[in-house]
């Protein structure tokens, strides 16, 4: 039996992490849960009936010596959580991202050589059923070669936007350091190594002066292709939607109701059209049936379930995470790079108006 310490009792420790690891239950133990504020470890442990809570992340590591330890902290936490963790020889799953600087993740790698415990990243969204199936068919050649894609990312305004104390508005370049690490490994997954960066953010609402930008224009540039992203927390309407295309077809992909849709618009009459458009609709209505019929017989696995079984069974066999450190660190090296470019934008911003108030406050 292996045993697994949680650091960070908050949203998505207790949505998904812990329910995660506790249907790995044949052979995993959940010993711990550890949160800064201890009523909050201690709730959580007893909700989910786990022996011990403790606010101490070293007197953790020394007391229970976990085989497994599930980062699930604000990533400015990650870096030291897993340099610790790793010092005892536990294995590290880390939440996206890594960490929150290039410096940070170095720090992190330069552990794991010095440990017997392995790195893991949860970067999630490479584990959802339709990801991998338009991997392989990209790999197949099904969609001739990949010459683009585009992520439109919607995040409820109410999730955090209104929310003046929550960390995301806190990190640095605002809301895109909270989602921008999903939309940025994905396009690293499809178009590779990314050679050139452009990003543009937005202050749309004012009535919430804590956060930076509400609307992000991300491109990103492959060695053959490109990933454009829209990412918006202005609405309070969630979307997650990527496109692939190619030069022999085009991939549309609900991230949410994990539909997929072949795309097929060659013939451009009104009859070719229309029968696109019904086959369209067609595939949208049967993978809807499917993924529900699946959600009702309770073969439904979430993204996070199917990331900690495989970060567990690889590491168990003596396998390399499948998101390795070193991966980690190539998303954190893409993300610094939007949060300096929002940085200076913010400070362009900033600057006339800076000007303005002192002007209004000379005597
Ligand atoms: N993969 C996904 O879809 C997804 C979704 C949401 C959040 N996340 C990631 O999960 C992580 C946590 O996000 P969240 O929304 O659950 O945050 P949260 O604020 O709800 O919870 C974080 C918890 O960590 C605790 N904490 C902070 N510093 C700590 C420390 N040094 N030691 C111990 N506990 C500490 C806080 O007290 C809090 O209870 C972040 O990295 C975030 O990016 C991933």
């Amino acid at each position: 039996m292996y045993t697994v310490a949680i650091i960070g009792a908050g949203f998505i420790s207790t949505k998904k992490h812990l329910p995660a690891w506790l249907r790995l239950r044949r052979d995993v133990r959940v010993v711990a849960v550890c949160d800064l504020d201890r009523s909050r470890a201690e709730a959580v442990s007893r909700q989910f009936g786990v022996p011990a809570a403790y606010d101490d992340v070293e007197q953790m590591l020394g007391m229970e010596r976990p085989d497994f330890v599930d980062v699930c902290t604000p990533p400015s936490a990650h870096a030291d959580i897993a340099v610790a963790a790793l010092k005892a020889d536990s294995n590290a799953l880390i939440e996206k991202p890594l960490a929150t600087t290039v410096e940070e993740c170095e720090r992190i790698i330069e552990a794991e050589r010095g440990s017997k415990g392995r790195v893991g990243v949860a970067h999630t969204e490479l584990f959802h059923p339709r990801v991998i199936e338009a991997r392989q068919r990209i790999e197949r050649g099904d969609i001739g070669h990949l010459t683009g894609m585009r992520i439109f990312y919607s995040t409820p305004v109410t999730l955090w936007t209104t929310d003046p104390g929550h960390f995301a508005n806190r990190l640095p370049g605002g809301s895109i350091g909270e989602t921008g690490p999903h939309v940025v490994y994905l396009s690293q997954a499809f178009i590779g190594p990314i050679r050139d960066i452009r990003v543009r953010g937005r202050k749309m609402l004012p009535e919430y002066p804590w956060s930076p930008f509400e609307d992000y224009r991300l491109e990103l540039v492959g060695d053959h292709a490109a990933s454009s992203i829209v990412l918006t927390y202005t609405s309070k309407h969630s979307a997650f939607l990527l496109e692939l295309w190619g030069t022999e077809g085009i991939i549309k992909i609900d991230m949410q109701s994990k539909v997929l849709v072949n795309y097929d618009r060659v013939n451009q009459s009104p009859w070719g059209i229309g029968l696109s458009a019904v086959g369209e609709a067609a595939q949208i209505a049967s993978g809807a049936f499917a993924n529900g019929f699946d959600y009702l017989a309770g073969r439904f696995r979430n993204i996070h379930d199917r990331t900690i079984s495989e970060f567990f069974k690889r590491s168990v066999n003596g396998l390399p995470p499948a998101i390795t450190s070193e991966d980690g660190l190539e998303t954190v090296r893409v993300m610094s790079v939007i949060s300096e470019q929002l940085q200076s934008q913010a400070e362009r911003m900033d600057s006339p108006r800076r000007q303005r108030r002192e002007q209004r406050e000379r005597p």
